[in-house]
């Protein structure tokens, strides 16, 4: 336990988000929300009142953490935006582009002699760039950007396009890093800035994201 995020409040989302096609299909992705409860623990550990909005995963809730269940990208946004006011957000959460638009009210089935079926799908708020661009906007504001190649480059597009603070990218589609694995190596980005963290477990990663937000904010005050 420390003291470095006392008195402050800390918005976390985890997970994936699942974007219903009918009412036994959906759109999903292979998150489990470790490395954002990881977070919302370490946030937690250092003081800070913390609100984790989680997607659907089957992860224990970290101690002294309120916990907001969501399913899909527009729940997501809206859990986060009424978690508003914050001094922090970090979007962990693996939020779906793409939605269908529209949800069919009963299980689509399969019709003799159709080989094809076409979904359409529309876009989901990128909730990332809403809280950045928010009126509420909390002092930081930190993304993820899971990539497969390009880390640093793509990351920084990522901290110029939404206009956040901080972003840590992750390789994903790897062993030991990225979705699922209980380790993962993260490199933190920001104006000016620069740090690779790990190889390591996803709990001590967070603790020294934590470490870094908590330096940034005391900076801000
Ligand atoms: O959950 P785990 O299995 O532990 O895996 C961890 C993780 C790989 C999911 C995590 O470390 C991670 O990288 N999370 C972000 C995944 C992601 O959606 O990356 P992105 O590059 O597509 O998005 C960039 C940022 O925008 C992210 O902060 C994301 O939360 C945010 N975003 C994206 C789309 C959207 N519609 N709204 C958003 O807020």
């Amino acid at each position: 336990m420390s003291t470095l995020l006392a008195g402050r409040r800390v918005v976390v989302s985890a997970g994936p988000t699942f974007e219903d096609i009918d009412p036994v299909r959906f759109i999903g992705n292979r998150s489990s929300g470790r490395m954002g409860f990881a977070v919302a623990a370490a946030a937690a550990a250092a003081g800070a009142e913390v609100v984790l909005v989680a997607g659907p995963v089957h992860l224990e809730t970290p101690a002294g953490v309120e916990r907001v269940d969501i399913r899909s990208a527009a729940q997501l946004r809206d859990a986060v935006l009424a978690a508003l006011p914050a001094d922090v957000y970090v979007g962990a959460a693996a939020v779906a582009d793409w939605t269908p638009r529209d949800t069919a009210g009963h299980k689509l089935k399969k019709q003799p002699g159709v080989e094809r079926m076409t979904l359409e799908l529309v876009r989901t708020p990128d909730v990332l760039a809403a809280v950045a661009a928010h009126r509420l906007r909390p002092r930081l504001v930190v993304g993820f950007a899971a990539e497969t190649e390009d880390l640093v480059a793509n990351a920084r597009a990522k901290l110029a396009a939404k206009r956040v603070d901080l972003v840590a990218a992750n390789r994903v589609g790897v062993p030991g890093s990225g979705f699922e694995a209980e380790t993962n190596a993260l490199t933190v980005v920001g104006e000016g800035f620069e740090r690779a963290l790990g190889p390591a477990p996803k709990a001590a990663l967070a603790d020294t994201l934590i470490e870094l937000i908590a330096e940034r904010i005391a900076g801000r005050s």
